[in-house]
């Protein structure tokens, strides 16, 4: 690892949007590590080749391993920040954690590519993992969440994604790698409908036809975005990016949120003061209509890193 300059970033990490998405979660089976190093090395080149192969349809994906599982994959060697998912449980609103041992994230524009890699991983890993949750994304109309309102305008833009997303010289032997937090929510879009507009609108703080952020002093405390736009204690905005898409069927659905960052700690502060607030009873009232099912926490090293360590 030393002797190269830049670690291949898996292309998943801060690729733009696509029109949809196959999500896979599976816990490991005990002793196996020896061969999960070079499968899971294995499908994240696969991964990386097929980006080339589907360049037109902007296949991407990349391969995370759970913060519990870690150490027993990679014993020698762990990111300097993985640490489990910070469960949060305040009033009405949940934030559990469910951890899983691999994450899969796959993404094209073409549904019927994306099933025929999904069974392609699936099989690969046959006798080394079971596959325990699936979920299927989409793009919602224009970019929307399934709440009628366009999702990811702030994400960062253009190069700056890699520097939200991707480790640096912080840590050397980690450079590339990304913390990925990810979080089922079930909403519940009855309750949502019912509201007025302009309440809808409060409690994201943009409006929802034309997606134009509120004045300063208009967004109310407990709007969403005013809760999640935090600063460090330099004044510097803290950043992540988002990967998050809608899912579901008509009974259950929802956003995946998917948080991809070259430090935990952002998301950790944005969902503490999406749950806890302010300190002054400000919590962030979208949880009022959404339910977090599951909170997972993992981080996706380099392609490089995987490769490294496969043999
Ligand atoms: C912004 C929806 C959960 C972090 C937004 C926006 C929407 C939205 C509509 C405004 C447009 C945009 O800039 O993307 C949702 C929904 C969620 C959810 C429906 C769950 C059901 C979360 C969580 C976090 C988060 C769990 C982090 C812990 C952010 C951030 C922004 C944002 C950082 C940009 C804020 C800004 O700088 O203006 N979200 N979000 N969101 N959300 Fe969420």
């Amino acid at each position: 690892m030393d002797s190269l300059d830049m670690p291949r970033e898996q292309l998943g990490i801060c690729a733009e949007g696509n029109l949809h998405a196959v999500y896979l979660m599976f816990n490991a089976n005990d002793g196996v590590e020896a061969q999960m190093r070079p499968c899971l090395a294995n499908i994240a080149q696969y991964i990386y080749e097929l980006a080339d192969q589907y360049a037109d349809s902007a296949f991407n994906g990349f391969v995370a391993i759970g913060a519990n599982y870690w150490d027993a994959l990679y014993p020698d060697t762990r990111p300097a920040e993985l640490r489990p998912f910070p469960a949060m449980e305040s009033g009405d609103r949940d934030a559990p954690a469910i951890e899983y041992d691999l994450f899969f994230h796959l993404r094209c524009d073409r549904l019927d590519i994306l099933h025929l890699v999904a069974n392609e991983v699936y099989g690969m890993l046959e006798g080394l993992a079971e596959l325990d949750d699936e979920e299927r994304g989409f793009r919602y109309m224009d970019a929307r969440d399934l709440t009628g309102f366009v999702d990811g305008t702030e994400n960062p833009k253009g190069r700056n994604r890699q520097q939200v997303a991707l480790v640096g010289e912080e840590d050397p032997e980690f450079r590339g790698g990304s913390y990925i937090h990810v979080q089922k929510y079930v909403h519940n879009l009855r309750k949502w409908q019912r509201l007025p507009t302009k309440k809808q609108e409060d409690i994201i703080g943009r409006t929802k036809q034309d997606n134009i952020e509120y004045e300063s002093e208009d967004k109310p405390l407990t709007a969403h975005i005013k809760r999640v736009n935090l600063k460090d204690e330099h004044g510097e905005s803290m950043e992540i990016l988002r990967q998050s898409l809608p899912f579901g069927t008509v009974k259950h659905q929802g956003l995946m949120f998917i948080a991809t960052c070259k430090t935990p700690t952002h998301f950790e502060k944005m969902l503490h003061s999406m749950v806890f607030g302010d300190g002054e009873g400000n919590h962030d009232h979208l949880m009022h209509f959404t339910q977090a099912v599951t909170g997972s926490s993992f981080f996706a090293p380099s392609l490089d890193f995987m490769i490294h360590y496969s043999e």
